[in-house]
């Protein structure tokens, strides 16, 4: 039996249940919203999908006791018009912050009372300090709790490569690292297409990978300029994770995942299944990117800026 719940149904929250229902990805789902008339409708509105759709999927809304057995919780809480909405800052995740910390604490409370022992994926922007958040207030292992992190933009950059070869973008592999947000950064040297490095076709093609980079980074915002959120690349991002983890695949992504060394959340690939990261766990492989010195230096960066955030946020909280 898969059971997932999805906290937050908005654009995204909607746009993963509607993935999970037609991929045959999942056979209880749980849906949650402060704005029941909302949620409720949703269900109901996927119900009539049920008569036309190959597989049959049992759904409740604001059931909290439902999280007990459920193997994965994708948090998609939030409110997106404080980032996209006429009044908001330009390009900044972080507008959303303090919304999301005070409506994760009561969710927290929740999901702890509910005996939930599963993966948790944290959508919720801004992704790593919420990631950071929602482990420290459910007190679950760290390897529990991830964030989709660059994984959309890695899949952005993959895009934009394949698009300037002819080629279809999961023919073009490597990642973007580090926070997702605007210190994230394309670590070229991981990047491989054609059976060749990148960073060779580029050159002979006089392609500027400072332009290609710059695309990528800031793809959310170009789709969002457009209809005011964007959710259909990250639910694809979402719903790959908790296939990783349903199956247990031991899958590799480039995840938000707690990294020891640095001491917080921020996206490196992953070895991911049921347990949630499995990284150095029993029989399974540590990855270690043979990263440029300058790639080095910019995840130091990205790792350090999402850090501050951290602390600043924890330090506002018990003002
Ligand atoms: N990580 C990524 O790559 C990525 C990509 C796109 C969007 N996002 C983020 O995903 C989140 C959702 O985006 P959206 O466009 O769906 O936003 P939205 O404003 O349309 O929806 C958010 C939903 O969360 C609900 N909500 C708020 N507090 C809640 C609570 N305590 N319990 C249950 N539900 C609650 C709201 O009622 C609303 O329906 C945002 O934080 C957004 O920034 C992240």
């Amino acid at each position: 039996m898969r059971k997932i719940g999805i906290i937050g149904d908005g654009n995204v929250g909607a746009a993963v249940a509607h993935q999970l229902l037609i991929s045959h990805d999942v056979d209880d789902l749980a849906l949650f919203d402060i704005n029941e008339a909302k949620v409720k409708a949703d269900a109901l509105d996927f119900e009539d999908a049920m008569a036309n759709l190959p597989d049959h999927v049992n759904i409740t809304v604001n059931d909290y006791s439902q999280l007990k057995d459920a193997q994965v919780l994708i948090s998609t809480l939030g409110k997106i018009s404080l980032i996209t909405g006429p009044d908001a800052p330009k390009n900044d995740r972080f507008a959303e912050l303090r919304y999301s910390r005070k409506a994760i604490r009561g969710v927290c409370e929740n999901i702890k009372k509910s005996g939930f022992n599963g993966v948790i994926i944290v959508v919720s922007n801004p992704c790593d300090v919420i990631t950071a958040l929602y482990q420290a207030e459910t007190g679950l292992p760290k390897q529990q709790v991830m964030g989709t992190g660059t994984l959309l933009d890695s899949a952005r950059m993959q895009r934009i490569v394949a698009s300037k070869l002819g080629v279809d973008p999961r023919s073009v592999s490597g990642y973007n690292l580090g926070e997702h947000g605007n210190s994230q950064f394309t670590a070229w040297s991981t990047v491989r297409v054609l059976g060749r490095p990148f960073t060779q076709i580029a050159a002979e093609k006089h392609l500027d990978l400072s332009e290609l980079e710059d695309e990528a980074r800031k793809g959310g915002f170009t789709v969002a300029s457009g209809k005011h959120y964007t959710n259909y690349g990250v639910a694809a991002a979402a719903v790959r994770i908790a296939d990783a983890v349903e199956s247990d695949s031991h899958q590799v992504l480039p995840v938000s995942n707690w990294r020891e060394d640095e001491g917080v959340y921020m996206s490196y690939p992953a070895v991911i299944g049921r347990a949630g990261i499995l990284d150095g766990t029993d029989g399974v492989a540590r990855i270690d990117l043979p990263l440029t010195d300058e790639e080095k230096s910019k995840l130091a960066q990205s790792a350090k800026f999402i850090k501050e955030k951290v602390a600043g946020s924890e330090s506002e909280s018990e003002a």
